[in-house]
């Protein structure tokens, strides 16, 4: 768009990316090769990164898009493999002008291969320092929870002494909960939540994504989370519009993976123009870039290309991204 400059130029945050979204089908199939991994023999899906890609341009549900997910990740064993990854995430990110970036990780998806927290934690944090060092790009790591395990299952892995140990030292800034939204509720993990406050770790949680508005407030009700992942579903709540509004409660919002899992069938139907008109706080996120066909420049042009926003709308935006974020106040002001 004729923006596109303008858009690439500024200081933007990104707040909903899953670094195992970061994943091309190219290294996806580069990994399994190195690793000796196989990869599924009765999906034609798996017979070249191009079919793959193809495969990735008719997901029709977040739980279809989630089987490619879970198994493209399945390649990444060693640390050098999540460092690689990361890495290929942070330079998208600063061709696009991310200048800081708040990113999800999937533990329990590598813990039950066998993968240690040490191998994942020590590439990502590789990563993180060489995108501050290389790009001047600052990050915080979100450690999420996979809400289709059972409840017991996340429990024992937040209480596991490696992920205490990273929450303590700082090497975690917060804690998410992803994966199938429908039928596993954020009353569920209250738990956890519970317990992340206690060591005063930051707190957010994909929310009306597919599931109902009510999954939106249970997490700000019981859960207490700063911030909502998605959260599109709030447009169907006029109350709860007004009370995220007034309580400035941030909202991730992600076009591009919307349309792509069939959430909404075209950008325009994102409720964009209603949170600007509500004042609702939101950014905008490539959520997993390498599966949904765009990082987040990609995702501020499409939106520019359905709402056609001002220049004032888009700083505002982009000020509440800053505003939203979880660095230090020494940092937002470098931003500003
Ligand atoms: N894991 C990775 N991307 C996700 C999304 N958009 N929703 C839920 N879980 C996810
Ligand atoms: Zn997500």
């Amino acid at each position: 768009s004729h923006l596109h400059n303008f858009l690439q130029e500024l200081p933007k945050c990104e707040h909903h990316m899953h670094l195992e979204g970061a994943l091309t089908p190219e290294v996806l199939f580069n990994l399994a090769k190195r690793n000796n991994i196989a990869l599924p023999s009765d999906d034609e899906a798996f017979a070249s990164p191009e079919a793959l890609l193809a495969r990735y341009n008719r997901f029709t549900s977040l739980d279809d898009f989630l089987h490619y997910y879970y198994i493209g990740m399945s390649v990444l064993v060693e640390a050098s493999d999540f460092e690689d990854l990361a890495m290929d995430y942070f330079r998208h990110a600063n061709v696009d002008g991310v200048a800081h970036a708040e990113v999800f990780f999937d533990p329990q998806a590598h813990l039950s291969r066998g993968i240690s927290y040490a191998t994942v934690l020590t590439g990502f944090t590789s990563a993180r320092q060489r995108a501050e060092k290389e790009f001047g790009i600052t990050s915080e790591l979100i450690c999420c929870f996979l809400r289709h395990l059972p409840v017991p299952e996340c429990i024992e892995t937040f209480k596991n002494a490696d992920l205490q140990a990273s929450f303590k030292n700082g090497a975690v800034t917060g804690i998410g909960l992803d994966s199938s939204e429908k039928p596993f509720p954020p009353e569920l993990f209250k738990e956890i939540y519970a317990g992340a406050k206690e060591l005063g770790l930051r707190r957010t949680a994909h929310a009306g994504e597919e599931g109902p508005a009510t999954y939106i407030s249970n997490s700000l009700d019981v859960l207490n989370v700063e911030r909502i992942d998605h959260g599109i579903r709030l447009a169907e709540d006029e109350e709860l519009l007004r009370r995220v509004a007034k309580d400035g409660t941030m909202l991730s919002v992600c076009p591009l993976s919307n349309v792509v899992l069939c959430c909404v069938k075209e950008v325009k139907e994102v409720p964009i123009r209603k949170f600007l008109d509500v004042g609702v706080k939101f950014s905008i996120n490539s959520d997993d870039p390498a599966y949904f066909g765009g990082y987040v420049l990609d995702n501020y042009c499409a939106v520019h290309e359905a709402f056609d926003l001002t220049i004032d709308e888009w700083s505002g935006i982009c000020r509440a991204g800053i505003e939203g974020s979880w660095c230090s106040q020494t940092r937002k002001d470098e931003l500003i």
